[in-house]
């Protein structure tokens, strides 16, 4: 039966594995409490166009994902309205597109009198980041599906290792995270920077992704067993890695240099940035919440909310 669906979706955070994910290798993400509502329901007349998006999204994402979303289903005569409202900041890592691609995704399918299961919609899903990006790992669609903190790795043959980390709240509050500004470059942009520079310098690049790889699995070990100081040091090589393959523009990296000299961590999440002034979401990490409290923040970054 057709009628109005409504889904509400978080955004999220990736603690470690950003730009290797893409080649396979595993990543740890988390939901974020800011969140996206969709709103799909049958137009009230048919008119020109079989759905009218309103959005303040960007455009062209939500309509690839009503495209994809209702490909092969029975619409409705008059066609689907989508209405979209987030709080979640759009193209800077807070895992907007993922959010906007499940929630979008079923809503409609929902309207269309369709109840898709959770790997449907992920399926879905990862072909409108896809359509999008170009080359998507699927690991943030997992996080706003499924929620809590996962590991999660694309094996070759397309399907998802996934599995949830119990991780006390004492030790989410390792973290703090800030918006350091929307990154000039899309997230498509910068997985075809970093495909291209591993054509050009395969090593480096090779490098880089076996200390992310190494990291992650230390970081998901940390996050277990609540050891904030070994956190602080897969933060730390972390970023040193993404550095290397030209992730973080150059204010970025001395605003993290800063907070590194005042004995904490940072790195960015999600594809970050080659130029401009921000690189999105910034995860700061130090066991002790004083220090969170002391830490000058470097200017133009505004606090955001925690995982
Ligand atoms: O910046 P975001 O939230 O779009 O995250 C992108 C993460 C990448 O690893 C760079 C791409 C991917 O598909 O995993």
């Amino acid at each position: 039966m057709t009628g109005e669906a409504a889904v509400s979706v978080p955004g999220k955070t990736i603690l470690f594995g950003e730009h290797a994910a893409v080649y396979g290798h595993p990543a740890v993400v988390t939901a974020l409490d800011l969140r996206m509502m969709v709103w799909a329901k049958p137009r009230p007349a048919a008119g020109p166009g079989a759905f009218r998006v309103k959005s303040d999204e960007p455009g062209d994402l939500a309509d690839v994902a009503v495209e994809i979303a209702t490909d092969g289903l029975n619409v409705p005569p008059e066609g689907l309205e989508v209405h979209i409202e987030s709080a979640i900041p759009p193209g800077s890592g807070f895992g907007s597109s993922a959010a906007l691609a499940v929630a979008v995704v079923a809503a409609c399918r929902r309207a269309c009198g369709d109840d898709a299961s959770p790997s449907e919609i992920a399926r879905l899903a990862l072909a409108v980041e896809t359509r999008q990006h170009g080359r998507a790992s699927g690991v943030d669609v997992e996080a706003v599906l499924r929620g809590g903190v996962l590991w999660c790795r694309r094996r070759t043959d397309g399907s998802l290792e996934r599995e949830e980390i119990p991780v006390a709240a004492a030790t989410l509050d390792t973290f703090r995270m800030f918006h350091s500004g929307t990154p000039l470059q899309s997230t498509g942009e910068m997985v075809a920077l970093v495909r291209r520079l591993m054509d050009d310098e395969p090593v480096r690049v090779g490098d880089a992704f076996a200390t992310i790889d190494q990291v992650t699995r230390d970081g998901s070990r940390a996050l277990l067993r609540g050891d904030g100081a070994a956190l602080v040091d897969a933060v730390r090589a972390a970023e040193a890695a993404l550095e290397l393959i030209d992730v973080v523009p150059a204010g970025v990296r001395d605003a993290i240099r800063g907070i590194e000299a005042q004995g904490g961590a940072a790195k960015i999440s999600g594809a970050g940035g080659r130029t401009g002034a921000g690189a999105g979401l910034i995860l700061v990490a130090h066991p002790d919440a004083a220090w969170h409290d002391r830490l000058v923040r470097p200017s133009g970054w505004t606090p955001s909310i925690r995982a």
